[in-house]
């Protein structure tokens, strides 16, 4: 959270924060990634069994990606889609890979040959430490075929789907615990797109025997942007079986103004869901479903999963030709804007997984040879790094941005500081800021009042980068300058530049419990005993 003031162009800019003014925890899955049978993110991204440069381990998975994935310390990886999963037939992609039949794949016009499927998808994970988060199909899929799925993932009966499992070589059961009801249902774009009326009457349906099969999954309702009606009615329909709400926002302009500040539309977006989903708790539906005898004493917040966001322009990347954008420092701005949004946003967010992590619309992208950290992934990286612990309240005093933006409305809803900030205090007693200066000409001299030097100061962009400077193979024009700041004085954050400044504070830990702390674990389990209950 952050609150401003809006200073005339003369005035000194100022970022004032302290380690006692926490506002809530930061969830470690706001730097999730996310895989979809799409393009080359899975083959020749994750999966390239026919590299011939050493790259691959034994299981024909790129070791320079898993390096990569481990690096920005991805905690959970939304697979196999995406629009891809409307039509997908998880098995498909288990058991011998020779017996595994080829598709065609609707979705972005390719032929699917299933020889990366659940098992291996699972071991992906268990390397790269990640949890893993399966979306199920609601286009083609059938609520038997969901159940089967979270019965092979999850259970350790003698049936016959558990019994499939450790016949291709699992014993143990992967206790996958996020399943997302679907994915973007509501899209024209979508196999067996759906009105808010259908989805919601069946995601309740399937949300009530997936939890009834497994009591400890979270799942996760498919919202639209935050702020629609889809939003509104499918939260007060299926409150009582939703885990986590979520929401999809791309961003992009050709401009760099409207591009980098585009970001700032999802924060009035998680907003907004918040409030939608408070609403819900107030308003939800007791008649439709006769299960609902009466009003809960208590009804459970889910949080939000922002579990597709980017920067993409469809136009430049288009998906049925693998959307691989080049991304430059106005994109690698926007990114860090988008993450700033999370850290302040942090107690309405239980998850966000960035689309995609490897080759689509990504911040990591393969040759045959390599690859290339695209000038996006530096933000996230260090945000995956030091942007962790506890979201701290900051005071900004800063020009605004005054100019057009994308969407339009966000210029007349929103002030658009100069410098977009957000603040964390880490666990091990360092306060981290995370600042991105907008400006595509102006170094902004800033005090700083609260920072003790020594001050640890990583740079991406600034001074020594063009606004559209990107990396490609051979040439990393866009990287991570680090040096030291005495902390004495103003603070010159360079024109165009994304900026982390961390000092070490008093090792004072106040937890202010602001009431948002009911964990989606508690909720899991009340929701599916609520649901037993009802039944005995
Ligand atoms: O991430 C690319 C695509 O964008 C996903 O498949 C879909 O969910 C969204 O429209």
């Amino acid at each position: 959270m952050t609150s401003f003031t809006r200073i005339g162009d003369g005035d000194q800019p100022s970022i004032s924060t302290t380690a006692d003014q926490t506002i809530s925890g930061i969830d470690p899955l706001l730097y999730g990634g996310f895989a979809e049978h799409m393009g080359r993110c899975v083959y020749g991204g994750i999966y390239d069994p026919t590299n011939t440069n050493g790259l691959i381990d034994e299981n024909g998975f790129r070791t320079d990606v898993i390096d990569a994935m481990k690096e920005l310390q991805v905690p959970i990886m939304r697979y196999p889609g995406g629009n891809f999963t409307a039509t997908y037939r998880w098995l498909d992609g288990v058991g011998p890979k020779e017996q595994r039949p080829k598709r065609i794949e609707v979705a972005w016009k390719a032929v699917e040959p299933n020889s990366f499927g659940t098992d291996e998808f699972m071991k992906w994970c268990d390397i790269i430490d990640a949890e893993p988060y399966l979306a199920l199909n609601m286009g083609t899929g059938t609520l038997e075929e969901a159940l089967a799925w979270v019965e092979y993932c999850n259970l350790d009966t003698d049936t016959h789907y558990v019994n499939l499992r450790k016949q291709n070589g699992r014993e143990t059961p992967y206790g996958v615990k996020y399943w997302a009801l679907g994915n973007e249902v509501w899209g024209p774009w979508q196999v067996e797109q759906s009105c808010k009326e259908d989805y919601a009457k069946k995601a309740y349906q399937w949300g009530k025997a997936l939890k009834l099969l497994d009591p400890t999954i979270k799942l996760v309702l498919c919202g639209k942007d935050g702020h629609s009606d889809w939003d509104r009615y499918v939260l007060q329909e299926c409150l009582k079986i939703t885990d986590l709400h979520s929401i999809h926002i791309y961003t992009f302009d050709m401009q760099h103004y409207p591009n980098a500040t585009s970001p700032k539309s999802a924060e009035r977006a998680i907003e907004i869901t918040a409030a939608l989903i408070d609403l819900a708790r107030t308003e939800m539906n007791y008649e439709t479903f006769p299960h609902f005898s009466s009003k809960p004493k208590t009804v459970h917040r889910p949080k939000i999963s922002f579990d597709e966001w980017n920067i993409w322009n469809p136009i430049r990347a288009p998906g049925d030709k693998g959307a691989e954008e080049k991304y430059d420092v106005s994109d690698m701005l926007a990114v860090g804007l988008w993450l700033n949004v999370f850290v302040r946003q942090a107690k309405h967010l239980g998850m966000a997984t960035i689309a995609q992590s490897v080759n689509v619309i990504a911040p990591l992208m393969t040759t045959e040879q390599g690859i290339i950290k695209q000038t996006t992934y530096w933000p996230l990286l260090l945000f995956s790094k030091y942007m962790r612990g506890q979201s701290l309240a900051v005071h900004v005093r800063s020009p605004t941005y005054n100019g057009p933006t994308s969407p339009e409305w966000l210029s007349s809803t929103m002030d658009i500081p100069m410098l977009d900030v957000s603040a964390a205090l880490g666990d091990d007693d360092y306060l981290n800021l995370a600042v991105v200066n907008l400006s595509d000409s102006q170094a902004l001299e800033t005090s700083l009042p609260s920072v003790k030097g020594p001050v640890q100061v990583f740079t991406v962009g600034g001074n020594v980068n063009n606004i559209r400077d990107t990396n490609s193979w051979g040439s990393t024009k866009v990287a991570i300058a680090d040096s030291v700041w005495d902390g004495s004085g103003g603070f010159a954050f360079e024109k165009h530049s994304f900026t982390l400044l961390r000092w070490k504070v008093s090792p004072l830990r106040p937890t202010l419990n602001l009431g948002f702390t009911e964990t989606t674990k508690n909720i899991t389990a009340g929701v599916a005993n609520s649901l037993h209950a009802r039944d005995r």
